[in-house]
């Protein structure tokens, strides 16, 4: 074939290319302008052209490529144009849904129990995890050899040359509050702790406490049974009663253990509460003078009341939530069932 009718064919099959978008323009530059292009492969062919006729078809050789390089500007800049249109803000778009997430419900529980205290004056205080013998044990009159010191019941950690524990109870919060401040002391302390326990429905080697301390002149066992009332029906409901069952802790004398009315079958009795009526929410007492003897607080002067609850225990009834493993295995499904509704 002649060269001048490749240049018009080649012509014909740039005007007639496809340019919709960058792959397709990029397809074009190499196919006409690439330095394997059919551009090239003309001009290669201008060796073969008669010496009289080699400036002519030179020319329109020239001209082909500048009408290709031609074609490739106009349509890359209509394509850069059209990107720029799609990119610009278009306000009437619908919005992205963004996934709200959901407060996990030991901090719902948690936040609320602080909130009911905070109502009658009670400040939040919190301490270590990683804790002494003394604060953990001894300044709560736990005896040398008493059995919840044994490497059953705590975790036992080296902390440069001193063994320290975790703790297994927020009590030790008490401790650290009564050598720091005067009394009247009106406290909360909530906070993980520990125990060397195999994990079960029943049981977690982790899991939350809320300790409560009151100490000032005059505080009575029925001040901490009116405070346990108010507590329980504020986070229960109005219908809400308390019993108080005779109990042992090293560091409150009387100590009880606090039931209140099952919710779920009001007293009558149903397999959640065993039948008894009655749910155990937490133990309590009369803080044990020893106690506050260890932390240099007058004995005669001052009398107070503790008491200690699990926050997954409450979550527990208020949510009918049976097996403590939900609390921790972060799965979606269990923790988006407590998203606020919207
Ligand atoms: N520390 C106790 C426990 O972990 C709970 C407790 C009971 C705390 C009685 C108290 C209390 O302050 O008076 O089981």
């Amino acid at each position: 074939m002649e060269i001048a009718d490749r240049i018009v064919e080649v012509k014909r099959e740039m005007d007639n290319f496809p340019i919709e978008n960058a792959s397709q323009l990029e397809a074009f530059r190499i196919h006409f302008l690439g330095s394997k292009g059919t551009v090239k492969g003309l001009f290669a062919l201008l060796k073969n052209v008669p010496v009289e006729q080699k400036r002519e078809v030179g020319q329109q050789l020239n001209a082909l490529r500048m009408e290709a390089q031609a074609i490739l500007d106009a349509r890359k800049s209509e394509l850069d144009e059209k990107t720029a249109e799609n990119n610009k803000l278009d306000v009437s778009r619908p919005g992205e849904y963004t996934p709200v997430g959901a407060r996990h419900p030991l901090s719902v529980v948690r936040s609320e129990i602080i909130e009911i205290f905070k109502r009658i004056g009670f400040s939040v205080s919190e301490g270590p995890e990683i804790e002494d013998d003394w604060h953990n044990f001894s300044a709560l009159n736990f005896p040398p050899e008493h059995p919840a010191r044994d490497m059953q019941d705590t975790f036992f950690v080296e902390k440069g040359e001193r063994e320290m524990a975790l703790r297994t109870h927020t009590s030790s919060v008490q401790v650290r509050v009564m050598e720091n401040e005067t009394p009247p002391i009106r406290t909360i302390s909530p906070g993980r702790v520990y125990r060397n326990e195999a994990i079960s429905a029943r049981a977690h080697c982790f899991f939350h406490q809320v300790e409560g301390l009151y100490i000032d002149k005059d505080v009575s066992f029925a001040d901490l049974k009116q405070t346990l009332l108010y507590f329980a029906q504020e986070i229960f409901g109005e219908q809400a009663q308390i019993r108080l069952r005779p109990s042992y802790f090293p560091f409150t004398e009387p100590s009880a253990e606090v039931d209140v009315s099952c919710s779920i079958c009001s007293g009558k009795g149903c397999n959640v509460c065993k039948y008894t009526g009655w749910l155990e929410i937490l133990g309590c007492g009369m803080v044990d003078p020893n106690v506050l003897e260890a932390s240099n607080i007058d004995s005669k002067t001052y009398s107070g009341f503790a008491f200690g609850m699990g926050i997954e225990r409450i979550a527990q009834l208020k949510y009918r939530v049976n097996d403590l493993r939900l609390y921790s295995e972060n799965d979606v499904r269990f923790l988006k069932q407590f998203t606020p509704e919207m």
